[in-house]
């Protein structure tokens, strides 16, 4: 909720450590895109992301630790496959959902009670350090309000958030610009939760790979309308339709993961009505952008 408070931008991140460690929440960049981070052992820490966010009381969160030990301290339990993929991909784009084990520390509101908790480290020097300095593995969704666009700049975030969180760390543009990739284990195969940079074909390197196409996705976050500028979105194939000249049209012709979230809030401040998107080729990356187009045409 806005409660009035001051919000502040800055490039100091060791701004971000007292605050953090008061049970606060600090807006934090990522490679992929900005985060909305609390201490994922603090309850309280974790209702206030909540709150600020506008977000889904059963939308789980995603624990952000330095490396694979912090996993183990956890408690959550890694199968050997998954100590691969943390060798192969840690710190990257990876998320991995895993079985909380019995003694796991975090409160069940993170992964609101489900009994996994997803886990990821992000590569990027400024949040790496945080948690280092904070010593505390860091809760922390897109950075945006629900249902808008995830935030690929500070200046995103504070768009969405001002009045709401104390403080934004401006780590510059984030370099990937999509969020992680999702995956979770089943019967020694990996899930794919929600496409992102890495790819099913990088993944399938090490093991059978199966999309989550299910009726209900055992992702809850897939389930709502994501990632929508005000304006309505067009997806189309082929040539540019002409409708697309009209009037508060803007076109987007050759969609990529750094800038789309960046253009549908510029288009939104514009003054857009619409927004013709071009619908990519669904291998490597393609698969992870076309899915944030579909899911911001609410298709
Ligand atoms: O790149 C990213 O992943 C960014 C940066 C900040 O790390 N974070 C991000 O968080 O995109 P968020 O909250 O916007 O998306 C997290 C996704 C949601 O789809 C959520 O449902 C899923 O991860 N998720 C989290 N915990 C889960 C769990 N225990 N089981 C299944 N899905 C889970
Ligand atoms: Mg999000």
């Amino acid at each position: 909720m806005d409660n009035g408070q001051l919000t502040v931008i800055t490039a100091d991140h060791t701004l971000a450590v007292p605050l953090l460690r008061a049970g606060e929440i600090v807006a934090l960049p990522t490679e992929t895109v900005y985060g909305l981070s609390g201490s994922a052992l603090d309850e309280s820490a974790i209702g206030k992301i909540f709150a600020a966010k506008n977000r889904p009381q059963d939308n789980p969160l995603i624990v952000h630790v330095s490396g694979i030990e912090m996993v183990r301290d956890l408690g959550l339990e890694l199968p050997p496959l998954a100590e691969k993929l943390a060798e192969a991909f840690w710190p990257g784009t990876l998320t991995m959902v895993l079985p909380r084990g019995a003694n796991c520390p975090i409160p069940a509101g993170v992964s609101c009670g489900l009994d996994t908790v997803a886990v990821r480290v992000p590569n990027n020097a400024i949040f790496l350090e945080v948690i280092n300095d904070t010593m505390c593995p860091l809760a922390a969704p897109s950075a945006n309000l629900s249902g808008r666009p995830s935030p690929t700049t500070a200046r995103h975030v504070y768009e969405d958030l001002q009045g709401r969180i104390p403080l934004i760390i401006d780590g510059g543009a984030c370099s990937c610009g999509i969020e992680s990739t999702v995956v979770m284990f089943d019967a020694g195969r990996i899930q794919i939760l929600r496409p992102g940079a890495i790819t099913a074909e990088m993944l399938s390197a090490f093991g059978e790979v199966v999309a989550n196409t299910g009726e209900s996705p055992r992702s809850p976050g897939t389930r709502y309308k994501h990632y929508s500028p005000k304006a309505r979105v067009v997806v189309y194939e082929g040539d540019i339709p002409p409708k697309a000249a009209g009037e508060s049209c803007f076109v987007i012709a050759n969609p990529d993961t750094q800038t789309l979230f960046a253009k549908f809030r510029e288009f939104d401040e514009s003054g857009a009505k619409e927004i013709y998107v071009k619908l990519p080729e669904q291998s490597g990356v393609g698969a992870a952008l076309y899915n944030r187009i579909m899911k911001a045409a609410g298709l």
